[in-house]
């Protein structure tokens, strides 16, 4: 094993990339060195920005960007397929040439829970992907050119993270957006038939580091918090952990539709990262640990 590593981080500021930034071990017997590659300074639009890559030579780029506004894309098919699957693909050759190793994102929604709706079984990496919005096919075609571009592409697939910074695209997450509208007295209607594996970015990033550090195979994981929700009931467990008397009540995918259709059952199997090793605890553990950290809840931050 080399006893340093240099790794360009695409997008630390962003939800998942600011944890990972900040969960970077130190101490340990090897250097590690994280290059944050942000905006303005590092633009993946801007075809300079993949010489850079070449010309950086670094151990590992991990890819954290994406365009994530899943209701808007319906209607932006060019720019969301442009940053989740083309430049992906662009990035991934870049990283071929320069012998970098890649690890990119991607989401439970390349899922349709068409098949799987009545037998409610979690999607394997296995399984074949049916996507149902522009979203969706965007980052299951922005896997499948990665994966084809070069050998040492990893993609990791998680599902509704939620984490201290709040996606800048998405205005924040799940988690702060039901805090938010119930602090301020709006009544929330939540879809109470979708079931999905909510997943801390806190929880996502301590694993990915253990992945990074000692990789498994590359090619196609999926990590989420164990155990799968409705976000009905997920918002409800919010609610109860934060101790806020919300006005809550359930609506029907098909009552709520939303403008990008959702997956009534987009659940991930972890099975393959258990295999080696990559292990996230339950998510009703990791969401009580994030509200205590975020200072939601009494304790305070938890340490770690
Ligand atoms: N959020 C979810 O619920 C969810 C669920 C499943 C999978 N995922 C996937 O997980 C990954 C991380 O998601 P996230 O929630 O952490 O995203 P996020 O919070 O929206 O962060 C995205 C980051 O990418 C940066 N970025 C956007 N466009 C860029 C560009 N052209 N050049 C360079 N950087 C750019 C953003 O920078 P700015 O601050 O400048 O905008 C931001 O730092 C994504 O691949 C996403 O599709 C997310």
């Amino acid at each position: 094993m080399p006893s340093s590593l240099r790794l360009g981080l695409i997008g630390s500021r962003g939800q998942l990339g600011s944890d990972l930034l900040s969960r970077t071990p130190v101490g340990g017997s090897r250097k590690i060195e994280v290059v944050p590659l942000d905006r303005p300074d590092f633009d993946l639009t801007d075809p300079r920005a993949m010489d850079r890559i070449r010309e950086a030579r670094f151990d590992l780029v991990v890819n954290t960007s994406a365009y994530n506004a899943v209701d808007r894309a319906e209607t932006e098919l060019r720019e969301c397929f442009e940053m989740n699957a083309f430049l992906p693909r662009a990035l991934a050759l870049a990283c071929r040439d320069a012998k970098t190793a890649l690890l990119h994102f991607s989401t439970d929604y390349v899922m349709s829970g068409g098949i799987n709706e009545e037998e409610q079984i979690p999607y394997t990496e296995e399984s074949c992907p049916r996507p149902l919005s522009v979203y969706g096919l965007s980052k299951a075609t922005g896997e499948r050119l990665v994966l084809a571009a070069w050998e040492r592409a990893t993609v990791v697939r998680t599902c509704g993270l939620y984490g201290g910074r709040g996606s800048g695209q998405k205005g924040g997450n799940f988690v702060t957006t039901m805090l938010g509208a119930a602090r301020a007295g709006r009544p929330l209607r939540v879809i109470d038939d979708c079931h999905v594996g909510p997943t801390a970015t806190w929880d996502l990033a301590e694993v990915l580091w253990t992945m990074i550090l000692d990789p498994p195979a590359p090619g196609l994981y999926h990590l989420t918090n164990a155990g799968s929700v409705t976000w009905y009931d997920f918002a409800r467990r919010i609610f109860e952990l934060a101790g806020i008397e919300a006005s809550l009540s359930p609506v029907s995918l098909k009552e709520y539709r939303p403008p990008a259709p959702r997956s009534p059952y987009s659940v991930l199997s972890n099975a393959k990262a258990h295999q080696a090793g990559l292990v996230l605890r339950g998510w009703e553990d990791a969401l009580e640990d994030s509200l205590r950290r975020e200072g939601v809840t009494g304790g305070g931050p938890s340490p770690g």
